[in-house]
């Protein structure tokens, strides 16, 4: 069988990223060009500075890609898109890069949802197996996601109010930390000597729901009442206390759906699973139940478009395809595909 090269672009958010991708499961190039640096002294994402990056970036990575892979546009399969959801200007500025690219060198197109992207960067470093679940973390998103199939997606469960991540960067605004604050929380967690406690949100027994904007309030209450007696708090024991909270419960209602849901594999998936609190919490309890438990390392955790082409290669595969129409969709949802 000849072989199958996808090229991959993402656009969705801060990094601007092209990526081929062999057979649906290699990676032969994966390029980053990350914007946080630009969007720090805002302390958070700047939708029109996120575009101009984009516009200003995307040839460059997409030439970027196909050199690092010694490909011609001629070898290509199909070229794969985010299509949401994310910033609508700056998922455009990736579609309509793709689309000229794909009309220009006469390929197919596939749109991918961002979060499909998410799950499928752990089919670049082993096979996934079904059931499967999913825990989807990242600075958008907080979900279940049930997989009887490839291409097959349920969501049994999603925060109600912030995402983990949003939660990880607004509390690291309160202690005075550099944009994404996730991994500095994660830094002092780990040198913290003791934790402040906050609570748990756990809401209706049964559900597999999350809500963290209790606990970033909590965060800002005892900042607030801290400073209002004068004293100093200790933002190790802060990050401690605020990460325990929210790895404590992403584990426990993982675990649950695993059980219930009686499946194969457990993965972690999207920027927050770069988190070594929560990385450990859930390998630890999962090898304790016997339950297969998988996440990509860092690199493919935070946005990338080999995650991307993971996805679309198995979307081309089942006979998915996009067209010159293709517009941003923000709010895109998560739709099975067979
Ligand atoms: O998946 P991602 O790169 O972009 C979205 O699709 O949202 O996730 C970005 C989020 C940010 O909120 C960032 O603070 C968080 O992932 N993050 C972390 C860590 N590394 C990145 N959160 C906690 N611990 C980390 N080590
Ligand atoms: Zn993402």
């Amino acid at each position: 069988m000849e072989n199958q090269y996808i090229l991959a672009i993402e656009t969705s958010c801060d990094e601007t990223a092209a990526a081929i991708i062999k057979n649906g499961t290699e990676i032969v190039s994966n390029v980053v060009a990350s914007q946080i640096d630009s969007h720090k002294r805002f302390g958070g994402v700047v939708p029109e500075i996120a575009s101009r990056h984009h516009v200003e970036q995307v040839t460059i990575v997409i030439e970027e890609a196909l050199t690092q892979a010694r490909l011609q546009p001629s070898e290509l399969t199909a070229v794969a898109i985010t299509e949401g959801p994310g910033l609508v200007g700056a998922l455009l500025i990736g579609i309509n890069a793709a689309k000229a690219f794909a009309w220009a060198n006469h390929l197919p197109i596939v749109g991918v949802h961002h979060i499909a992207g998410h799950i499928y960067a752990n089919n670049l470093v082993q096979p996934m197996e079904f059931p499967l679940l999913a825990l989807v973390v990242s600075g958008g998103h907080t979900e279940l996601v049930y997989m009887q199939e490839h291409g097959h997606f349920e969501l049994i469960g999603e925060t109600r109010d912030d995402a983990a991540g949003e939660a990880y960067d607004k509390v690291a605004r309160v202690l005075n930390l550099p944009y994404p604050g996730g991994p500095h929380i994660d830094r002092l967690a780990h040198e913290a000597e003791g934790a402040v406690s906050f609570p748990r949100v756990w809401l209706e027994e049964e559900s597999y729901d999350f809500s963290f904007s209790g606990l970033k309030s909590a965060v800002i209450n005892y900042k607030h009442n801290m400073d209002q007696r004068g004293e100093e708090i200790v933002a190790t024991q802060v990050a401690k206390g605020f990460q325990d909270s929210v790895v404590e419960v992403l584990t426990t209602k993982t675990l649950r759906a695993a059980r219930e849901f009686n499946v194969k594999q457990v993965i972690a998936a999207g920027g927050v699973a770069a988190n070594k609190g929560l990385r450990t919490a859930l390998e630890q309890a999962f090898e304790q139940q016997g339950i297969p438990f998988y996440v990509p390392p860092l690199k493919l955790c935070t946005d990338n478009a080999a995650m991307i082409g993971a996805a679309g290669a198995k979307m081309y595969e089942a006979g998915v395809r996009g067209d010159m129409m293709m517009n941003g969709r923000p709010g895109m949802e998560l739709k099975s595909w067979v």
